[in-house]
């Protein structure tokens, strides 16, 4: 109750009111985090008639409130209320110690007073202009109640100035004026004043002390401190008799004439009772002033005075400790006796380090192991206080530290002169050991070096030793070299403010400091500005002379740790600023967490940098966009010439460059003159077609709509919605003259597509300013709108409000802004028959009809629009414009169809889409960088190529890179100006791209189990062979990338023998398997070879397959995974030639007007399997062989250690998701390039994205199994859940994704391996996969449960795989979030583990269970699907 009405009160009496309390009120208010320095907010200055309130609520241990103790004075003349809410038995020395900084301290101890108490202090501070301290007790009574005041009378209180002009009152007026100091005098007739005005407003006496007992005691108790009603009960009993008490609500200030007036003559001792356990002093300022006053009696009157120690009284022992403190009191008993139960003063306890802030804890920890010293360690919190996690206590501590290592240095020296010489002298080994210890003192040997001195030392006679050697081994502790660092973390350590800051900079100690933001990007407006902890990085790169950095673990690894080595390095003061984005919720997922960073460090909020003085070259920008500030700080200071002398003055240029401005200027530029070309070239009404679009499909059909509306004479152009600002849409004469008609489809759940978002949102906003006025903004307009979606998307009842909603919403939209329909909504569905289609036919005629245009004939055909196979045919050979793209630098992308084109050279654009809505937002393009991917069949590598694609990724990428499922490396966030270099390293790694991606054969896959090395051997020959025939002709990709020049200005034309111009209609895929394994699942590739061997075990040919393809699009029947059919045995000699005929009859036969029909497997089912081989063996010139048996028993990969037949070692070692990086405690990219520089065989890729170290000689095993080991690379001791699990990439590059995969896997495992573990299944495999969307990249149809995105946080479940690739799975859930995974999961594993026959597998298992039906061909894919249970 006495906090509620202290913060009510607080709440409105103040102008700022600064607490860690939740607090309804008009100030301003300043909510601290837990821990923070409250002082840095108050102000010093405060304006006149101001009032600030500190208000504090402080644990059973109040120690903490003396930090404040020594910066509290100069806040004791400002306006300002300190008031402290404290436990009902809180030990009172801390508080009391305060009390002496300020002129006024009031005490409260129930909640009626510390309302009125509260309202005095206001009104005293107010009026004088000076500080009052007010410590209120919680009272533990719930009917401790209050007389509430209205706001009002309250206001009306505070603002009246009722102080008489010619000085103070004096209150009662009864006492006569003593000489005693003015000063006192005046402050005590303010308070006087004040409590009579107090007194005015709430109509209770406010005394300034309490008085109960004998009106003529003998001994009189003066107590502060916790409720003293057992004491004052006790007090009529016969227990008092005699005995007095007075208890203080004014601690201070006490004239002495008022004290002395308290204590009545007849009293002969005084005992001062005081609630503090803990003193400082032996005397308490209280018992002093009484003193002073008591001196003023005369002698045979004046009382004996003595102190005891208030504790805990119980009600029923009022009258026994009363007793004892008069009987004590009459014996002259002591100082200190404590008086009922003592306080429990809480031993401090460490403070919680938040989870995601240990991430930094642990880097310091992996970077400097033995060295690390974080001096406020939160763990020596309970040897040494709250105080030891400050850092400003903390900066003292490590300057102690740094003096005393001086001085052991200082003693070391003084030894190596002097000590030969002495009586006992030093060896000549101690000799070198100290001056090799001086020598290397700031190595990390020193330590050691340390250890052998204090050895040595102590082995010579102690009574006869140099003094120096004695200091030496006093301070031995000091010898090693440390990594000295200070944490600054908002939750545990806050309290650095600037002048800590400066107080370290400016001591040039060799002090790190490490500085924590957890302020999340996207709530940084709301942000307190004191917490903007990178405002201190430009704070301490002003000084020049101390090293500072700015990181984000989440952004780039690789530059924290190198900024820490710097940082340790650097021989004076460091300052790294960390950025840990997870704001105030500590379950911050990770990835919540990541994107934050990515945001601020894409926006230039957080950029990332290094500043090393120690360095020729100080200044390095580890991120591309610069904030402002840091822009504005390297202009104006000289830095920026120093820069420009070095040789690279375009790195200057960089750096002040306004990135973000400069391409925003030249695309609205361009976008401005392709607009008005566009007006420019029309005629006719004008009709003005706006699309929003995801995927494509609406954006066509506005096109369609356009060209149709051409060919009626109207003059059409179309835009993407956000492409026109509303302002240009605004002024555009098409509202007035024309029609707008818009086409949009559904993205997320019933939520525009990403490039109308604005629109609607604009729209929505329009319409909220716009309602109940009369004129409405759309008047003039006149539209009609097409909306595309899918009533099937999200199939339940509960969601059909999203089917086609931002169509629905828009056509209401315009209505309601007063736009004229002119036709009603078209709706289009892709569950019709002929999906969007068949709406679309239906609306097209009604429109045309209102537009009057409906019975125009139209004579020309209608232009066809541009598709993938006009790109591929008006491209000269795969050039396009590819080679202007990549010198235009006004934007990041590259042209639409020169994106289509660079897939062929193994280069896809993709953009950042964790940061694609706030660049939207910023007026910027999307983040454009590049995936590359890698030419490499088979999956085989040395270990120098390794090293270089490590290189490759940390120059030129995102400093990752993946093993995909097509073993090869993926490089991600290659920005346009790296990917000429980027591809030219891969090649002078004498690997390619050319045909990773695109409408050709792609990489070709083989098993990539080392164990039969002979048949290894040839399939691997026969994958590169594969490669190598089936690769396209065309010298674009040489002159391209390489700068090859065309051979005599065109003189050699190029061609294309097998795939001639138009390429194939759709990827093409092979695959080679070596059973048992099906590591490569063979089944699911357009082509698959399946090894087999003769008697002998030497390689007899290969059984072929057929037909294999994994993509599919959500809802469109018409598309299906397929697995492939085996079709006939071949001969080894005439597997590439097998290869490549049913790629050509694929090429003559594929359907190349729709692509999400143009895979193989639509061929083969179109065509009949028959006759499509029929086609095939007629190109071969033979019929095939029938095939020949064989088995598979699993499509995984084979951990740990295997020896191959020719005696030598192979390790697979687990890469989660084929993700190579280096994480906090898993440093595997490093670790793997240290075994390549030693390794003397080669690295293969597994098509699971695993990784086998393989071809190790027996005698290099001892080495490799120690660096696997050092970089925990040997660790495959997984559930077999997960080590049989695989994700592709999907969120943040690929463009296509839709739902979070090989981030997200991971996290679901960790959940769904407790349920395998408690149903006893740790060990057993099973085969989950997920992909991002359907199109399937980690085939996921081939996995026994597979989970694929369709939006973010949504999944189609997929279940009943066959565990070796040979079944393919059905559709279980259309629509899973994961709270429905895990409930369907823990039961149906529970099942599996007691159900299952010996050895039946997962994906069996849940056929036989009938929760699925079995998949028998992938025509009949959807058949059943929805499971039955
Ligand atoms: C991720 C995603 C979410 C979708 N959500 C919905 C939806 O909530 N309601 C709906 O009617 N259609 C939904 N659809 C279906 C699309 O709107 C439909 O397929 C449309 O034709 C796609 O057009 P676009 O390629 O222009 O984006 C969704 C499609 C995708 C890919
Ligand atoms: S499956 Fe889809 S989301 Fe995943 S990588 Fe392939 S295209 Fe991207």
């Amino acid at each position: 109750m006495a906090a509620q009405a202290v913060t009510r009160i607080a709440g409105l009496t103040s102008t700022l009111l600064v607490t860690a309390l939740p607090a309804a009120t008009d100030a301003q208010i300043v909510l601290l985090p837990a821990a923070a320095d409250p002082l840095p907010h108050l102000p010093l200055a405060p304006a006149p008639a101001t009032l600030t309130t500190l208000l504090l609520l402080l644990g059973p241990s109040p120690s903490s409130a003396l930090s404040l103790l020594p910066r509290l004075p100069p806040y004791a003349h400002t306006p300002l209320v300190l008031t402290l809410l404290l436990p009902p038995a809180s030990d009172l020395a801390a508080p009391l110690a305060l009390a002496t900084a300020l002129p006024f301290a009031l005490h409260s101890t129930t909640a009626q007073e510390a309302q009125d108490h509260q309202l005095l202090a206001a009104r005293l501070a107010r009026t004088e202009r000076k500080a009052v301290l007010h410590l209120v007790h919680l009272s533990p009574l719930e009917e401790d109640s209050v007389q509430e005041l209205s706001a009002h009378s309250i206001a009306t209180f505070i603002a009246a100035d009722v102080r008489p002009v010619n000085g103070h009152s004096t209150g009662n007026g009864t006492r006569k004026e003593s000489t005693d100091d003015p000063a006192l005098q005046a402050l005590f007739a303010a308070y006087q004043l004040a409590a009579a005005q107090t007194l005015n407003l709430v109509h209770h006496a406010l005394p300034a002390y309490y008085y109960h007992g004998a009106p003529a005691p003998h001994t009189l108790l003066l107590a502060l401190g916790a409720p003293l009603s057992p004491l004052v009960d006790a007090l009529p009993t016969a227990a008092g008799e005699g005995a007095a008490l007075l208890s203080l609500a004014l601690v201070r200030p006490w004239p002495a004439n008022r004290l002395l007036a308290a204590v009545p003559e007849s009293v002969r001792r005084v005992v001062v009772l005081e609630q503090t356990q803990k003193r400082a002093k032996r005397w308490s300022a209280l018992y002093l002033e009484l003193v002073a006053a008591l001196q003023s009696r005369p002698h045979p009157h004046r009382p004996t005075l003595s102190s005891a120690t208030l504790g805990r009284i119980a009600p029923e022992d009022g009258q026994k400790v009363l007793a004892q403190i008069v009987r004590d009191a009459e014996a002259g008993a002591g100082p200190n006796k404590l008086y009922g139960e003592p306080l429990v003063a809480e031993a401090p306890r460490a403070p919680h380090v938040p989870q995601h802030e240990h991430t930094y804890l642990q880097l310091l920890d992996t970077v400097f192991p033995d060295r690390l010293e974080v001096v406020n360690d939160p763990a020596t919190i309970a040897s040494q206080g709250a105080e030891a996690a400050r850092p400003e206590y903390a900066l003292g501590v490590a300057q102690a530290r740094l003096e005393l290592r001086e001085r052991l240095v200082r003693a070391v020296k003084t030894l190596l002169r002097e000590g030969k010489e002495h009586t006992t002298g030093v060896t000549d080994d101690l000799h070198i050991l100290l001056a090799q210890w001086v020598k290397e003192q700031a190595s990390p040997g020193a330590g050691a070096l340390g250890a052998q001195i204090v050895g040595a030392l102590q082995a010579l006679p102690s009574a006869s030793l140099h003094p120096a050697a004695h200091e030496v081994l006093a301070l031995q502790e000091h010898f090693a070299s440390k990594s000295r660092w200070i944490i600054n973390s908002d939750t545990w350590s806050y309290d650095l403010g600037r002048s800590g800051l400066h107080h370290l900079l400016a001591s040039g100690a060799n002090v790190n400091l490490l500085l924590l933001d957890t302020a999340p990007y996207s709530s940084r407006a709301a942000g307190d500005p004191e917490r903007r902890k990178k405002d201190a990085g430009l704070y301490a790169l002003n000084r020049g002379d101390v090293y500072v950095a700015s990181v984000a673990v989440y952004s780039s690894y690789a530059q924290v740790l190198q900024a820490l080595v710097e940082a340790d390095a650097y021989p004076g003061p460091a300052v790294v600023l960390a950025y840990l984005p997870y704001g105030e919720d500590e379950a911050a997922p990770a990835l919540d967490v990541l994107k934050e960073t990515k945001r601020a460090v894409d926006a230039g909020y957080w950029p990332l940098y290094r500043w090393d003085p120690a360095k020729r070259e100080p200044f390095a920008l580890d991120s591309e966009a610069v904030k402002a500030d840091l822009r504005e700080f390297l202009d104006r200071q000289n830095h920026l010439s120093l820069l420009e002398a070095a040789e690279q003055p375009q790195i200057a240029a960089a750096l002040v460059g306004s990135l973000g401005q400069d391409l925003l200027r030249a695309r609205q530029q361009r976008v401005k003159e392709a607009y008005d070309a566009l007006l420019g070239g029309l005629e006719g009404p004008r009709v003005l077609v706006m699309y929003a679009s995801d995927g494509g499909a609406a954006e066509k059909v506005a096109k369609r709509l356009a060209g149709r509306a051409r060919a009626r004479g109207l003059a059409a152009s179309f835009r993407a919605m956000d492409e026109l600002s509303w302002a240009e849409w605004a002024a555009d004469d098409v509202r007035k003259d024309g029609f707008t008609l818009f086409v949009t489809s559904t993205a997320g759940q019933g939520e525009p597509p990403q490039n109308g978002r604005n629109t609607f949102k604009q729209l929505s906003a329009v319409l909220s300013q716009s309602a109940g006025g009369e004129k409405k903004p759309l008047d003039e307009l006149r539209y009609a709108v097409f909306g595309m979606g899918d009533s099937h998307y999200w199939p339940r009842a509960e969601d059909a409000h999203y089917y086609n909603k931002p169509g629905k919403d828009l056509d209401g939209r315009l209505e309601a802004l007063g736009a004229t329909r002119v036709v009603d909504l078209g709706l289009g569905d892709d569950q019709d028959a002929d999906g969007p289609e068949t709406g679309y036919r239906a609306w097209e005629p009604l429109l045309w009809r209102a537009l009057g245009v409906g019975d125009v004939e139209v004579l020309e055909a209608e232009p066809e629009p541009i598709t993938n196979e006009y790109i591929k045919i008006a491209s000269n050979y795969l050039r396009g414009s590819i080679a202007e793209g990549l010198r235009d630098t006004t934007t990041g992308a590259l042209a639409p169809s020169d994106g289509q084109l660079t897939k062929f050279h193994g280069i896809y654009e993709q953009d950042d889409r964790d940061i694609r809505d706030e660049r939207k937002d910023a007026g910027l393009e999307p983040a454009y960088a590049f995936m590359i991917r890698v030419r490499m069949p088979g999956g085989v590598c040395r270990p120098e190529q390794w090293r270089a694609i490590s290189q490759i990724a940390d120059e030129h990428g995102n400093g990752t890179f993946k093993l995909t499922t097509r073993q090869t490396f993926q490089f991600h966030g290659v920005i346009k100006r790296h990917l000429k270099p980027a591809v030219q390293a891969i090649n002078r790694a004498l690997l390619d791209t050319i045909a990773a991606c695109g409408d050709v054969n792609r990489g070709v896959l083989c098993s990539a189990l080392p164990a039969l090395s002979t048949l290894h051997a040839e399939t691997y020959a026969l994958s590169k062979k594969i490669s190598e025939h089936l690769m396209p002709r065309t010298s674009a990709y040489h002159e391209i990338w390489l700068d090859k020049k065309q051979v005599a200005g065109n003189a050699v034309k190029d061609m294309e023998p097998l795939y001639g111009p138009y390429y194939l209609p759709r990827k093409f895929k092979i695959a080679i398997a070596i059973p048992p394994n099906n590591d490569v699942d063979v089944f699911c590739n357009d082509v698959g070879l399946i090894a087999i061997a003769d008697e002998k075990g030497h390689l007899a040919g290969y059984n072929v397959s057929i037909g294999g393809g994994m993509g599919v699009t959500h809802s469109n029947k018409k598309t299906y995974p397929r697995l492939g059919d085996v079709i006939g045995f071949v001969k080894p000699e005439e597997a590439h030639l097998f290869c490549e005929k049913v790629m050509l009859v694929q090429r003559d036969n594929g359907n190349r007007q729709d692509r999400k029909n143009a895979r193989l497997k639509y061929t083969i089912d179109r065509m009949g399997l028959d006759v499509f081989k029929k086609e095939v063996e007629k190109l071969l010139g033979h019929d095939l062989e029938p095939a020949r048996p064989y088995s598979f028993e699993n499509n995984l990969d084979q951990w740990g250690w295997k020896q191959s037949m020719d005696g030598k070692w192979n390790f697979t070692m687990f890469v989660e998701n084929g993700r190579v990086q280096d994480e906090p405690g898993k440093p595997y990219k490093t670790g793997l390039v240290d075994i390549a520089k030693v390794h003397k065989g080669t690295f293969r890729l597994t098509a699971n994205q695993h990784l086998i170290l393989a071809e190790v000689d027996e005698k290099d095993l001892p080495e490799m199994k120690k660096l696997l080991a050092k970089y925990k690379l040997d660790n495959i001791q997984y559930t077999g859940l997960r080590l049989s699990s695989s994700a592709c990439v999907a969120f943040p590059t690929c463009g296509l994704a839709m739902a979070e995969s090989e981030r997200y896997l991971p996290v679901l495992i960790d959940k769904v391996e407790k349920f395998c573990e408690e149903a006893g299944l740790r060990n057993d495999e099973i085969v989950m996969r997920m992909t991002g969307c359907p199109n399937g990249c980690a085939r996921p149809y081939a996995a026994e449960v597979a989970f694929v995105g369709k939006a973010p946080g949504s999944y189609m479940m997929l279940l009943g795989g066959g565990f070796y690739g040979q079944r393919l799975n059905k559709i279980y859930r259309e629509t899973v979030s994961e709270p429905e995974i895990l409930a369907i999961l823990k039961p149906m594993i529970k099942r599996y583990a007691l159900e299952r026959n010996p050895g039946e597998r997962f994906g069996d298992w849940t056929i036989r269970a009938g929760y699925i039906s079995p998949v028998t061909s992938g025509k009949e894919w959807y058949e059943g699907m929805g499971g039955n249970m």
